[in-house]
C-alpha cells in the first residue's frame, strides 16, 4: 500500500504546507490550512490515453485546424446570453451559488430543452435520490426521454458510467459530495474537489462531453474548495439574489467562450425558473412617487440597460459618529458621495445618519450610478421630492465633476421606452448624443449644477 502523507492544505488557495500555520503565506488567509491525509506518491495526473496522443507534439500554429465552435441552445436566453450564445461543445462549466438559490432547478430545466433536441443527458447527483430528482422534474415540468439520473458519489463509478454511456451533457450536483478512492480525505475537500475536477476535465476534452458541475458557496460568498478550481474550468457562472425575493440574478464571472460582462435575470416560481427579459419593468414595479430620497438609474450591465431604483435616507442624529449604510452599492462610494456633497455642494450632513439602497435586492459597482446616489441623499436631507419621470446617470468624481459613462445612448432610449420624460445625464455626453424622441435630456458638468437642476424644475 502506498505510504500516506499527512499535509495542511489551504481551503483557500490550495497551498500545501507540512506543518500547521496559523496564516496562509501563499493566500494571507488566517486559520485556512486544514490538516489533510494523502498519498506520499501520487498517480500520474494525465493518462495520456485520455488526453489523445495528438496533443502531446507541437503544432505549426497555420497547421493548426479550427473545427467550428458548436454551440447548443439552453431554451433559455438568459441563461444562453451569459454563456456567449449557448453552450459550448466539450466545455466544463462551473455553477455557484448561495444553497436553496435554485442551482439543481436551473440545470433540470436544462435538461428538458437538451433532452427534447435529441440530445443525451445524464444528470448525476450526490444530495438527492432519484426520486426526489424526479418530484422535482415533476414541478418543473420535465419529461424528457433522454435525461438519465443517476445517484452517485464514487468518482471511480461516474467515470465509468460517462465512458460507457457518452451523453452529450453530463450534469454533477455537487462536486462537494463526490470522492475519489485514491485520495484519503473526505470529500469536499480541496484534494478532493481537485482530483474530481481534473477527472472530469480529461473526460470532458476527450470525449467532447459537456459537463456542468455544481459548486457550494461559503459564508463569505467565495466558491467552496480552492481557487485553482476556477482556473481549470472553462467557464464560471455564479447564480445570485435575495433568498427571500423571487429575482435571481446569474453572472459569467469567467467565460473563455464570451464576455463576463452580461447578466441573465430569472424569476423563480413554482413551475421553476421564468426568464426575466425585461428586468427594468420588474425593478421599477411597485415605486413609491414623489417621495423624498427616491431616484431612477440606469445601470448598463454587459450590453443591456437596466432602469433601477435609488433609494437614500437622511435621518438626524444627536449622537457623534452619524451612521452610514450602503446596500447594493459600494460603501466606500457611498462615504466618497457624502464628502462631494458637503465639500463641494455646502450640504452639511455631519449630524444625519445616511442609508443608501438599491430596490429589489440588485447589487451595481458601475459608477454611473453616482450621480443618482448623490442626488438621491441630497433629495432626503432637502426634504424635497424629484420629479418621478426623471431619470439620472453620471460618475461624479472628486472635486465634484460629472464624468462621462459609456453608452449613454442605450441608457436614454431605455428611459424614453419606459415612459421617462427627463434624463439628467454628464454634459459630456449630451454633446454626441442623438435626438431621442419623447425624451429631455439635460447635461450637467458638475454636482452643483445637478442639484440646481433637480430644485428648479
Ligand atoms: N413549490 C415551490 N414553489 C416555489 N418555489 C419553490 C418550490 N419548491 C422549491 N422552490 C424554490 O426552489 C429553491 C430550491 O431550489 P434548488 O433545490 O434548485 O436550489 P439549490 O441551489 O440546488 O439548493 P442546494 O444548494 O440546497 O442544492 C427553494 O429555495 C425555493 O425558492
Ligand atoms: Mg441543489
Amino acid at each position: 500500500m502506498a505510504k500516506l502523507k499527512q499535509v495542511y492544505i489551504c481551503q483557500e488557495c490550495g497551498y500545501e504546507s507540512g506543518k500547521w500555520m496559523g496564516k496562509c503565506p501563499s493566500c494571507n488567509e488566517w486559520g485556512s490550512l486544514v490538516e489533510e491525509v494523502v498519498e506520499a506518491k501520487k498517480p500520474s495526473l494525465t493518462a495520456p490515453s485520455s488526453r489523445g496522443a495528438a496533443s502531446s507534439a507541437p503544432v505549426k500554429l497555420r497547421d493548426v485546424k479550427i473545427e467550428n465552435e458548436t454551440r447548443t441552445t439552453t431554451g433559455m436566453k438568459e441563461l444562453d446570453r451569459v454563456l456567449g450564445g449557448g453552450i459550448v461543445k466539450g466545455s466544463l462549466i462551473l455553477v455557484g451559488g448561495d444553497p436553496g438559490i435554485g442551482k439543481s432547478t436551473l440545470l433540470l430545466q436544462i435538461c428538458e430543452e437538451l433532452g427534447n433536441q435529441n440530445r443525451q443527458v445524464l444528470y448525476i447527483s450526490g444530495e438527492e435520490s432519484v426520486a426526489q430528482i424526479k418530484m422535482r422534474g415533476e414541478r418543473l415540468n420535465v419529461h424528457t426521454e433522454n435525461l438519465n439520473l443517476l445517484a452517485e458519489t464514487n468518482m471511480s463509478f461516474i467515470e465509468a458510467h460517462i465512458k460507457n454511456t457518452k451523453p452529450d451533457l453530463v450534469i454533477l450536483d455537487s462536486i462537494q459530495t463526490v470522492y475519489c478512492d485514491d485520495i484519503t480525505s473526505a470529500p469536499g475537500s480541496v484534494s478532493q474537489v481537485r482530483e474530481a475536477t481534473h477527472k472530469l476535465m480529461n473526460l470532458g476534452k476527450g470525449y467532447g462531453i459537456t459537463i456542468m458541475i455544481v459548486g457550494h458557496v461559503t459564508k463569505e460568498g467565495a466558491l467552496a474548495g480552492p481557487r485553482v478550481l476556477e482556473h481549470m474550468v472553462d467557464t464560471v457562472l455564479y447564480f445570485e439574489g435575495e433568498r427571500h425575493a423571487s429575482f435571481r440574478i446569474l453572472r459569467a464571472v469567467k467565460n473563455r467562450f464570451g464576455s463576463t460582462n452580461e447578466i441573465g435575470v430569472f424569476e423563480m416560481q413554482d413551475v421553476g425558473l421564468k426568464e426575466v427579459l425585461n428586468p427594468s419593468e420588474i425593478m421599477l414595479a411597485g415605486r413609491p412617487m414623489d417621495v423624498a430620497g427616491s431616484l431612477v438609474s440606469c445601470s448598463l450591465e454587459g450590453t443591456r440597460p437596466m432602469l433601477i431604483e435609488v433609494q437614500a435616507l437622511a435621518s438626524f442624529t444627536s449622537f457623534g459618529m452619524p451612521r452610514r449604510t450602503a446596500t447594493g452599492i459600494d460603501y466606500n462610494r457611498m462615504v466618497i458621495l457624502i464628502a462631494v456633497l458637503e465639500k463641494r455642494a455646502g450640504l452639511d450632513m455631519g449630524n444625519y445618519d445616511v442609508y443608501v439602497n438599491l430596490a429589489g435586492g440588485m447589487r451595481i459597482n458601475e459608477p454611473s450610478l453616482d450621480l443618482a446616489a448623490a442626488l438621491a441623499i441630497a433629495s432626503s436631507f432637502r426634504n424635497t421630492p424629484i420629479d418621478p419621470h426623471t431619470v439620472v446617470f453620471g460618475e461624479v468624481g472628486l472635486t465634484g465633476e460629472i464624468r462621462g459613462v459609456a453608452m449613454a445612448e442605450k441608457r436614454v432610449v431605455e428611459a424614453a421606452k419606459l415612459g421617462f420624460k427627463t434624463c439628467i445625464m454628464p454634459k459630456a455626453n449630451v454633446e454626441k448624443l442623438p435626438f431621442i424622441k419623447g425624451i429631455k435630456v439635460i447635461g450637467v458638468s458638475h454636482i452643483g449644477e445637478a442639484l440646481e437642476v433637480i430644485t428648479v424644475r
